[in-house]
């Protein structure tokens, strides 16, 4: 079993001034106890923001708006 799942797992800022941003879509990864991964892509495709969120370092205006993350068998999205 995967010690870290993220399955399906989305991400929208909200601010009032602006538009609302999904900056993460529908995310699904496993992660093994040992497995080290790497996630590459340009400044603002949301590496952070699915890092922040992972962690549960997310804050307004940012919500998880769909998916989960489950680590060790724990549902850190409840
Ligand atoms: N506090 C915020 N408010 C609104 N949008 C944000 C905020 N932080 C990041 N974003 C937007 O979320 C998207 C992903 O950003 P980010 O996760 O920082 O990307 P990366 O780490 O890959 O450079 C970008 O479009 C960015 O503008
Ligand atoms: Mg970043």
């Amino acid at each position: 079993m995967a010690l870290l799942e993220v399955d399906h797992l989305s991400v929208t800022y909200t601010p009032r001034d602006q538009p609302a941003n999904r900056a993460v879509h529908d995310v699904s990864f496993r992660i093994a106890d040992g497995e080290f991964v790497g996630l590459l892509g340009e400044s603002g495709c949301g590496k952070s923001t699915l890092g922040n969120a992972v962690l549960r370092l997310l804050s307004p205006p940012a919500h998880i708006t769909g998916g989960r993350v489950t680590f060790d068998g724990v549902d850190l999205t409840d």
